[in-house]
């Protein structure tokens, strides 16, 4: 089958972990009581009225690590209607866009501040070939995307319509070159003709074909899934493979040389099970004595939240086990960090190199009627909380993780964004990220709290989470997720010593956790308004069963 590349990547990416795992990175000193487990191990069962109502402390007086923008960023592959129709209607469509690009799409994401794209793949990458993208679109060459579906790839959206789409969305480029099928000479040519503003042959052609100054690539990945649908390689053959990309590879962007110079992302690995601990060894270990001539500054870490391979969950019509389930699984992404960060702090104490999720989120059944290959699925109120919970554990490692890319933008797994051809619908998930703009570049606050338990059959989950950061202009924001579906959570904020005078901000909620967007009704799950009541310097809010909420509190 056409979508089968990536079959063996998930086979056995699930380990086992605890009732939950809320938590910790480095000096942070978050911490979330295991009370509700503790209960439930001595078989003792909490009241209800009591299991609903969470004391939060922010110690507001401690500050973590900043929360890179960049854990926003988004992934546009060539898959299924990820560029074509999602991003690229061309210039002759009746659909409104600009020089090809649609307009109500770069709106919408315009609105999130999406800091980076990573583009072209994705398996795609490794079979991407840069010359066919570039020139008049009618002389473009047509080549085909075995990877995904099969079908014809038209080359019309090739280079300079990414940077086209970056500069209208304002975003910046994260370049994947291809180490699969490609050559060093061809990755080194591509970003000299990105690059350079010296006039060579391919900076004139680059001017013959509109741009005539230097794009720039602030980050560059070097391969991807190099051990699956890159290439099979061993750990070995990769890093003798990256050492030569990274040496050849160059950013010639004079604007770029020296504190914004592009940062090299090596591909990293897909799960915690030896295999992957071993992929991570090799090159943090090789990176620990590495000469002048080579450099990575990320390091990056796939994980889709699919339970089991491949994919069958559905997206929508779906109950509470299925809820439960998939958020037990995407927990994982805790454990999967923590060991892999263990790796990286052994021969890189001082951080240098970034832990990048540069593919995450839910990975379902294809919907129905829909072509396997272009991974089509539906986006519910079950991913926002999925979302949100993936968020805070990336802000809680916020010193290792930088970075992370969320699989996918437009129309692809777990999206943003959903087209069909005039139509747009915004997602759950798409609504996460807006409400979550201001932890960007913010800074980690810890935050304690009991989380309680929310149990559904054998599975049972931490009720709450919760994660706190201060904004440039020194803002506190809170961020509440109740994982329950069923149970509204009371929360009480104590900012330790300061008092708090009111808080506002949005809350995102549905009737169901398999509630959806759809081009019928789109604004199904949206978020709200909601306040909090200051009561003796404390904040009392209630949180509505599976919600994500984000509040600025008024010191
Ligand atoms: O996001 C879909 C695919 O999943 C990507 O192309 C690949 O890198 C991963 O296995």
């Amino acid at each position: 089958m056409f979508f089968a590349c990536t079959k063996g990547s998930f086979v056995g990416r699930r380990f086992a972990m605890p009732f939950m795992v809320l938590t910790h990175t480095g000096a942070s000193i978050i911490r979330a009581f295991l009370f509700g487990s503790a209960l439930i191990a001595l078989g003792v069962t909490a009241p209800l009225s009591d299991a609903q109502k969470v004391e939060l402390t922010v110690d507001v007086s401690k500050a973590g690590a900043k929360i890179d923008r960049n854990i926003f960023g988004q992934f546009a592959e060539h898959l299924g209607h990820g560029i074509y129709e999602g991003i690229w209607v061309g210039p002759d469509s009746k659909i409104p866009n600009t020089r090809g690009i649609r307009k109500d799409v770069v709106a919408a994401l315009k609105a999130i501040r999406v800091p980076n794209v990573r583009w072209p793949g994705g398996c795609f990458a490794d079979e991407y070939h840069w010359r066919k993208g570039i020139g008049p679109a009618d002389q473009r060459v047509v080549s085909l995307n075995p990877n995904w579906g099969g079908v014809t790839e038209p080359n019309t959206f090739g280079t300079h319509e990414f940077m086209d789409f970056l500069d209208q969305i304002g975003s910046e480029a994260y370049v994947s070159v291809n180490v699969g099928s490609g050559t060093p000479q061809e990755a080194s040519e591509w970003l000299e003709y990105l690059t350079t503003a010296q006039p060579t042959t391919l900076a004139k052609e680059r001017a013959t074909n509109g741009h005539p100054a230097p794009y720039k690539v602030a980050y560059l990945g070097i391969g991807n899934e190099s051990w699956d649908c890159g290439g099979n390689m061993t750990p070995d053959y990769y890093l003798n493979q990256l050492k030569i990309y990274s040496r050849f590879v160059r950013n010639f962007n004079p604007a770029q040389q020296n504190k914004q110079q592009m940062l090299k992302i090596a591909v990293g690995p897909g799960g915690g099970e030896p295999r992957w601990t071993e992929w991570t060894e090799a090159i943090m270990k090789a990176h620990q004595n590495h000469s002048w001539s080579w450099e990575i500054n990320g390091l990056s870490l796939h994980s889709y939240t699919v339970v089991r391979w491949p994919p069958a969950f559905k997206s929508v019509g779906f109950g509470e086990a299925e809820y439960s389930q998939i958020l037990k699984s995407t927990l994982d992404m805790e454990d999967l960090i923590g060991k892999h960060s263990a790796i990286m702090d052994k021969y890189d104490p001082e951080k240098k190199v970034a832990l990048v999720v540069d593919e995450w989120g839910g990975w379902y059944a294809p919907l129905p009627g829909s072509n396997p290959g272009f991974l089509v699925q539906q986006n519910s109120m079950r991913d926002a909380v999925l979302a949100a919970l993936n968020l805070n554990i990336f802000a809680r490692h916020a010193d290792r993780v930088r970075m992370a890319n969320i699989a996918q933008m437009i129309n692809v797994l777990q999206a943003m964004i959903i087209t069909d051809k005039e139509k747009m619908v915004l997602t759950p998930t798409y609504y996460v990220f807006k409400m979550y703009m201001p932890f960007q570049d913010a800074t980690f606050v810890p935050v304690a709290f009991d989380a309680g338990m929310y149990t559904h059959d054998k599975i049972t989950l931490a009720r709450v989470d919760a994660i706190a950061a201060k904004d440039h202009a020194g803002k506190l924001w809170l961020e509440l997720t109740n994982v329950d579906p069923n149970e509204p959570v009371e929360i009480e904020v104590n900012l330790g010593g300061v008092t708090a005078k009111s808080a506002a901000g949005e809350t995102l909620t549905a009737p169901k956790v398999d509630s959806v967007n759809t081009f019928d009704a789109p604004h199904a799950v949206e978020p709200k308004p909601i306040s909090a009541k200051a009561l003796g310097g404390k904040l009392a809010l209630k949180l509505e069963p599976k919600s994500v909420t984000v509040i600025s509190v008024e010191e």
